[in-house]
């Protein structure tokens, strides 16, 4: 086993997320590098320094620059708002880091399109933690659709509902609240909860070619946490499209955060010839599957317990026994685990920054629809 120097970048919801799995992974999975947590960085010196102490960072800084300049740091962790993933993830790539870089990979196309460009220059590993690809049952689902047990594919729906920012006294900007000022998210839903919906739909489904979408900003002012002043709100609070994939099915997706009595429901059904499939996050060890094969007086929805380790069900041979289930921590063990694995063999892990780079097109062009009120087609 080879140690591997770990640099993250902040050390919010992400930063925990992300220090668990490089704790986990290698007591897990059989890997040729093993996760060192060498530093840790965040803009406040006291609350980096307890982070450090608590999670078994070597070192912290207070300045993202210091901890890509560092030679012996082989992997750079983004872990900070949007609107800091391409110049971080640029700087990385020069450096010649190992780069997994949070979701959405930009806020916008023109950004993510230099982040590829300095990753594919500097031929380094790169990954996009679209993590809900790697909940088992996700991953079986595409197991499934790859083994053509859906047969044509006519229905993608997607939603991601969520409904924390009804009141109008949450602020926008400032640290709890970034994801609501549109300098430093780049867009609202669209950005934040759609782009996992289309990063798992692209992957089980193909491209998507064009999008016609609508958006709404429910409350219009809120104050802005850094300056206490009341100011227009230029993130999109709910987005709905529906859309066209190449293959020839038509897509649904919504995504709110106005949805009352949702904290983070992300769902979806695929609808084939023969098959159906349905998932939802709080019940993320099940897939649901309807097979129209099935003797008709028998025929209806199973509920498959994703936790078999006969290795037909992916993943869980790492963990205890059949039957026991695991959660949303170990999905970014599952990433850490499998670019780690492609790291060492020289392979890309999806999905790339250049993968990632159709995510982000495909939100581009949705808020050009909603914006402009008409079909819009998605570049390839
Ligand atoms: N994969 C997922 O399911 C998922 C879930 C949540 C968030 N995210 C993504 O992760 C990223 C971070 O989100 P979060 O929820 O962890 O945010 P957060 O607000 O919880 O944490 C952000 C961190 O960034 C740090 N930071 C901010 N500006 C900085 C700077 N200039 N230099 C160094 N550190 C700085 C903050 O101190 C904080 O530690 C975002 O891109 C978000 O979209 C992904």
């Amino acid at each position: 086993m080879k140690d591997l120097n770990i640099g993250l970048i902040g050390y919010g919801f992400m930063g925990r997320a992300h220090s668990n799995a490089y704790r986990q992974v290698g007591a897990f999975f059989d890997l040729e590098f093993q996760p060192r947590l060498a530093c840790v960085c965040g803009r406040n010196e006291k609350a980096v320094s307890a982070f450090a102490r608590q999670w078994g960072y070597a070192s912290h800084t207070a300045d993202w620059r210091e901890i890509v300049g560092r030679k012996d740091i082989d992997l750079i962790d983004i872990c900070v708002p949007n609107h800091l993933h391409a110049e971080i993830a640029v700087a990385a790539a020069r450096a010649g880091k190992m780069i997994v870089c949070e979701k959405p990979l930009a806020r916008n196309v023109s950004e993510a399109k230099d982040m590829v460009a300095a990753v594919e220059a500097a031929a380094v590993p790169n990954l996009v933690s679209f993590n809900y690809r790697r909940v088992p049952a996700v991953t079986f689902a595409k197991r499934l659709i790859d083994e053509g047990k859906l047969g044509r594919i006519f229905h993608y729906r997607a939603n991601f509902l969520q409904d924390w920012t009804i009141s109008p006294d949450v602020p926008q900007g400032g640290a709890a609240t970034w994801r609501l000022d549109v300098k430093a998210a780049g867009s609202g839903v669209t950005g934040d909860l759609l782009a996992h919906c289309i990063d798992t739909a692209l992957w089980h489904n193909g491209p998507i070619t064009r999008v016609n979408a609508m958006t709404e900003t429910f409350i219009k002012e809120r104050v802005h946490a850094e300056t206490g002043e009341k100011q227009a709100v230029g993130i999109d609070d709910a987005c709905t499209f529906f859309c066209r994939f190449a293959n020839g099915s038509l897509g649904n997706f919504e995504a709110t955060r106005y949805a009352r009595g949702h904290k983070a429901l992300y769902t979806f059904e695929i609808n084939g010839e023969h098959a159906s499939i349905r998932w939802n996050l709080h019940d993320l060890h099940r897939l649901e599957w309807f097979d129209h094969h099935d003797a008709g007086r028998e025929r209806g929805w199973r509920s498959i317990h994703v936790t078999d380790h006969d290795g037909s069900q992916p993943y869980m041979d790492h963990w205890w026994v059949p039957g026991l289930q695991i959660g949303y921590a170990e999905s970014f063990v599952h990433q850490a685990a499998d670019f780690l694995a492609a790291a060492a063999k020289g392979e890309p892990c999806s999905p790339t920054f250049r993968e990632a780079l159709q995510t982000q097109k495909v939100c581009e062009a949705v808020l050009a629809s909603a914006r402009q009120g008409q079909w819009v087609d998605v570049p390839e």
